[in-house]
């Protein structure tokens, strides 16, 4: 389970919603309370998939808007996230949608998103509060 704190708020509201809705969705691919069925599990990746790329738009946006000099190294993270995630979802296919496998997805998308969000994402939130956008 990846547990939500205080620490990895970035402190812009938007961007702090995206990334509690991404741990819920991260934690029900893991053991535990919430866990969704063997059934539910392609149903759990396909809206990862679609809410991951929805959420790096939405912080390139702001990135652009406000001119962010770490833009492109920003952008460069969530580019490499995403080839990888992607090769581990054709695994995933290729493995008929097995729990073992899920759960490998899980922990390589939450152990990202924890490093990623402490950062970079930090970084840009601090940024974002300088201009105003919180
Ligand atoms: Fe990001």
């Amino acid at each position: 389970m990846y547990e939500w704190s205080a620490d990895l708020e970035v402190g812009v509201e938007t961007i702090d919603a995206q990334h509690r809705e991404l741990f819920k969705a991260i934690n029900s691919l893991l053991p535990g309370e919430g866990e969704a069925s063997p059934a539910e599990i392609p149903g759990v990746i396909a809206f990862l998939e679609d809410y991951v790329v929805n959420h790096f738009g939405m912080e390139e946006i702001y990135m652009r808007r406000l001119s962010y000099p770490g833009y492109p190294a920003h952008k460069n993270e969530h580019v490499a996230f995403i080839t990888n995630f992607y090769d581990l979802r054709d695994e995933f296919d290729a493995d008929g949608s097995g729990p073992a496998i899920a759960d490998k997805l899980a922990r390589f998308l939450g152990d990202w998103l924890v490093n990623h969000i402490g950062k970079v994402d930090k970084a840009l939130g601090a940024y974002l509060r300088e201009k105003g956008r919180t």
